[in-house]
């Protein structure tokens, strides 16, 4: 059997529309991950291709087919606007596995409370819906925004690695 990615999926917030990305997104998620002070954090400076950014679409559903959940456009309920991505990612720490929650808003959004609520939201899919037991964060020392999200997410750290900004900060929160 063909296992095929659920992309009709949808998450609703007070303010925010969420549901997976498709390669038809692949232009609004280039405008956003090329932002410089979003790719700053997200592709460690670098200028990401058109290919770049279908290969992270076809990751991510990849990651909806095997898992159930992965990386999905936030558009506000106000207009439809396309506000930023948020989402879980295979975890990038080796000897650990599991799910790793990642986000990125526009900077006119941010400290809106929006990268929080969309968070939440995917936290709340990822134990109640898709039976997660534990979720994972990271982020570069000096990423004091991500820092501050990861925190009032409720995550506690769980160790470090070294990274192009210094260490980088792992995180867990557990199902409640
Ligand atoms: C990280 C990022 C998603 C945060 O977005 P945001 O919209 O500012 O976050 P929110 O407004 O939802 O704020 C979330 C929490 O962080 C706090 N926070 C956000 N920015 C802060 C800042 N500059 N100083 C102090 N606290 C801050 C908020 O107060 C809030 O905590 P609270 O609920 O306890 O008040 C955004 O800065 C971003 O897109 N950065 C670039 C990409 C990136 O670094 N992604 C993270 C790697 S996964």
């Amino acid at each position: 059997m063909v296992l095929e990615p659920q992309v009709d999926l949808e998450l609703e917030t007070p303010r925010l529309l969420l549901r997976p990305f498709t390669l038809g997104d692949t232009a609004s998620l280039r405008s956003l991950l090329i932002d410089p002070d979003v790719r700053r954090w997200l592709a460690d400076g670098r200028v990401l291709s058109e290919a770049d950014v279908r290969k992270t679409i076809l990751r991510s559903l990849k990651t909806l087919t095997r898992h159930g959940t992965g990386a999905f456009v936030i558009r506000l309920r106000a207009d439809g606007a396309f506000a930023g991505s948020v989402g879980l990612f295979p975890a990038k720490l080796a000897n650990l596995g599991g799910l790793e929650l990642g986000a990125a808003v526009f900077p006119r959004y941010w400290r809106s409370g929006l990268a929080a609520e969309a968070c939440r939201a995917i936290l709340d899919h990822a134990f109640s819906r898709v039976g997660l037991g534990r979720v994972l964060a990271c982020a570069d020392a000096p990423n004091f925004r991500s820092l501050a999200l990861i925190a009032s997410l409720g995550f506690r750290q769980i160790g470090t690695t070294p990274g192009v900004f210094g260490a980088i900060r792992w995180f867990a929160v557990d199902r409640p």
